[in-house]
């Protein structure tokens, strides 16, 4: 009997068609820290490090853009020990971006949502990874920080009345949110089923991928197996 019976079974590394656009919801990071009895900026801490390993492994597979649900406009009402946590981690993250570029290797980093209540120091750092990276040519990160799908196409619609735009189209909604790549794939880890405000226009057509895994768990294999299952999709648009 062949190890693998069903073409969806088997795990591959490599892939004929892979999305364009790829979103990720980095959820169960503190449910990780409290099986564990840690703190739940300790599950964040994983998490930072599992986003390493997932955005480079999405740059050696060639995907063109990939998007990673790290804070939303909502997660504010955390509390501040957490929060502070977290600005931390993002502040880690791009220090050691800055000190040395080749870590981001060909990848652009984009930092996608609100600017207001993130504070000056982070802002200049994302600025400053943003501006180094502009000329790479590899895969875009885009790391949705104070992010909310619904405020996003609220403020490409306010654009577009301060520009004095009347009757309004799709095509102009989708010039004027933050990344307009369709988004083909949302994986979510943790078992939750829900799309939390994420990507909410680009996700028209996603196809979803979920996992029990909580995302410090998420490894490699796991985006394999979501990748393998969506090359064996079949999307129609409506059509
Ligand atoms: C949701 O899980 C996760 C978040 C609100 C934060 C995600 C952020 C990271 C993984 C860190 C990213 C770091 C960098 C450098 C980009 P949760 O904590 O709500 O989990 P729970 O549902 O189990 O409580």
């Amino acid at each position: 009997m062949a190890l693998f019976s069903k073409k969806e079974d088997k795990i591959r590394t490599s892939f004929e068609v892979l999305p364009t656009h790829l979103g990720i919801i980095m959820d169960g990071n503190g449910r990780w820290a409290k099986k564990r009895g840690l703190p739940r900026s300790a599950g964040h801490k994983a998490g930072a490090n599992v986003f390493r390993t997932i955005s480079d492994e999405c740059a050696n597979l060639g995907i063109k853009y990939v998007t990673f649900y790290a804070f939303s406009t909502e997660n504010w009402k955390r509390p501040k020990e957490e929060v502070d946590a977290l600005m931390q981690l993002f502040k880690e993250y791009l220090l050691e971006a800055k000190a040395d570029m080749t870590k981001a290797k060909n990848s652009r980093i984009e930092f996608i949502g609100e600017r207001e209540g993130i504070s000056q120091e982070l802002l200049d750092l994302m600025d400053e990874a943003e501006a180094e990276t502009a000329d790479h040519t590899g895969t875009t990160v885009y790391l949705a920080v104070n992010y909310g799908g619904r405020q996003e196409i609220v403020s490409a619609v306010n654009k577009l009345i301060d520009d004095g735009k009347k009757d309004i189209t799709e095509q102009d909604i989708s010039d004027n949110i933050y990344t307009y790549p369709e988004c083909d794939l949302i994986i979510r880890p943790s078992g939750e089923q829900r799309l939390s405000n994420f990507l909410l226009w680009q996700a028209a057509y996603s196809e979803f991928w979920y996992s029990d895994v909580l995302w410090p768990d998420f490894g490699k294999n796991d985006l394999y197996k979501a990748l393998t299952d969506f090359e064996n999709r079949n999307r129609r648009f409506g059509a």
